[in-house]
């Protein structure tokens, strides 16, 4: 059953009135085929007419062939099919044709695209940014109800701006004893994914005038936010140590870096370059936004401690999010905010959306306190493990010719440098001729600086896929195609 709006013009008999309103929703294509309309007794009483009212008018249109009567189910739409392909039309070229109002400078800073969603035409994608999908079982089996800290958030009514207090301690919780990081439930901020936290931080920390730090290649995100505060860019180059912290130009307001593993490239930030970064934030006063995205998935030696918990200055602003170690469309991540930061940071996040959904942190909530998420955490490193392994080996074996993986401790992707000087949009475009979707590394530069860089993430890839992929690469780059693309025109 629908919810329709009945416009009852004016004059008339209240019959004829209701005749015309509903005749106007099929006409104008409110009311499509198929539909079933409300009962006449739910109409009768919304509109504040007799049932007999809406039984006169729409037999009349039974009558005219617009509405059909099923026994026991009620009335339905019946289809026009050339009235309903008309209706279509002209609501498409109203829309094309009307106007385009001017737009703000804040949104003449906006990328000019959107990135692209998955394509489900390729055999095997090696795409950053999804996970394995073992995580919606939880979801399906651990009902926000089930919840052992009984107090899961009401949903009728509003919440608290920085997230619900039993969320924000097991977060905490978590993060200590997990990644390190010198937190209590006071100190998180409970956000709608690590994109929101960008916004605010750089919102409530950047202006024109004031400039960020940030890695190049990185996360594209925090530079959009960043330009949208108004603020300039700085872009440090990362080797094999991490972010060149030399390179921070003095007089800045803030530095954005994943120290833990860098994104894309995959290397950590070196203990004297961790030092040396936040020596130079205590002395120089500018904050350390820390992108802690996926250092739960290691392999080998255990990550090293996050920044935040050897910053005695408290300039460190840590962020994470479950996108990688859950799920990326749940939208949950979190500030771990300085005392300095913390009011401020409340009053942002309470305009700016009032709080993250209570359905999804309920949904959270069920499945840390249950313990799921821990087991998931233990089953997911050993799983992506296995498929760290697959992909190194195949590169090692398959691609030796072409291109070398960088090392990288822990993750879900694997960054390679291309040794044998071909372009890496062409690697690409030949592996997807063949159905497999690797990345360029340049897509996350502003400065061409990875050029040389390939992106393989296995967060949907199992190890047989990978295999598989890593064998259509082969095939695509050895073809003859790849010959003449790289003789060039
Ligand atoms: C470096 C980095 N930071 C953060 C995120 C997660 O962002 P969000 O929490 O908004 O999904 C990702 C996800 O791909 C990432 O790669």
């Amino acid at each position: 059953m629908i919810d329709l709006l009945i416009e009852l013009g004016d004059n008339g008999p209240m019959q004829q009135r209701v005749y015309e309103g509903i005749y106007a929703a099929l006409r104008d294509g409110r009311l499509k085929p198929g539909q079933r309309l409300p009962a006449s007794r739910v109409w009768a009483l919304e509109l504040g007419v007799a049932r007999n009212t809406i039984r006169e008018a729409t037999t009349a249109l039974i009558a005219e062939g617009w509405l059909e009567a099923r026994a026991g189910s009620g009335l339905f739409v019946r289809p026009q099919p050339a009235l309903h392909s008309k209706v279509e039309a002209a609501l498409t070229s109203a829309r094309a044709a009307s106007g385009q109002l001017s737009l703000s400078a804040w949104a003449g800073q906006l990328p000019q695209a959107l990135p692209e969603l998955p394509s489900s035409s390729l055999v095997v994608d090696f795409r950053p940014g999804v996970v394995s999908s073992d995580a919606e079982r939880l979801f399906r089996y651990r009902r926000p109800a089930q919840s052992r800290d009984a107090v899961t958030a009401a949903l009728c009514q509003y919440g608290d701006p920085a997230g619900e207090l039993p969320l924000r301690q097991r977060i905490a919780a978590y993060l200590r004893q997990s990644r390190s990081v010198r937190c209590g439930p006071d100190d998180i901020v409970v956000t709608s994914g690590m994109h929101q936290s960008m916004d605010l931080l750089c919102r409530l920390l950047l202006e024109p005038g004031r400039s960020l730090a940030v890695e190049d290649p990185g996360y594209p995100v925090i530079g959009h936010a960043a330009k949208l505060a108004g603020a300039a860019l700085c872009h440090i180059g990362v080797d094999d140590n991490g972010l060149k912290v030399d390179e921070v130009p003095s007089r800045i307001a803030g530095v954005y870096c994943t120290p833990n593993h860098q994104f894309p490239l995959g290397v950590a930030l070196s203990g004297s370059r961790r030092r040396e970064l936040l020596d130079r934030a205590a002395r120089e006063d500018f904050f350390v936004i820390e992108d802690d995205y996926d250092c739960e998935f290691y392999h080998g030696a255990a990550p090293s401690r996050c920044l935040q918990a050897e910053d005695a200055a408290q300039r460190v602003i840590y962020v994470g999010s479950v996108s990688k170690i859950l799920a990326p469309a749940l939208r949950i991540g979190y500030i771990v905010a300085p005392p300095w930061l913390r009011d401020s940071l409340h009053r942002a996040k309470w305009v700016v959306d009032r709080q993250t959904s209570s359905y999804a942190q309920n949904a959270l909530l069920a499945i840390m306190s249950s313990g799921d998420f821990a087991t998931h955490l233990h089953r997911m490193r050993f799983e992506y493990g296995k498929r760290r392994t697959a992909l190194l080996d195949g590169i090692g074996t398959r691609l030796r010719q072409y291109v070398v993986a960088l090392a990288s401790t822990c993750g879900m992707h694997v960054a390679a440098r291309i040794t044998n000087g071909c372009d890496a949009r062409t690697l690409c475009r030949l592996a997807e001729a063949e159905g497999v979707g690797i990345y360029e590394g340049n897509q996350f530069s502003s400065t061409g600086s990875a050029s040389d860089i390939l992106v393989f993430a296995f967060g949907r890839t199992g190890a047989a896929e990978i295999e598989r992929g890593l064998e259509l690469i082969e095939k695509a780059w050895a073809s003859r195609r790849t010959a003449d693309a790289l003789r060039g025109p």
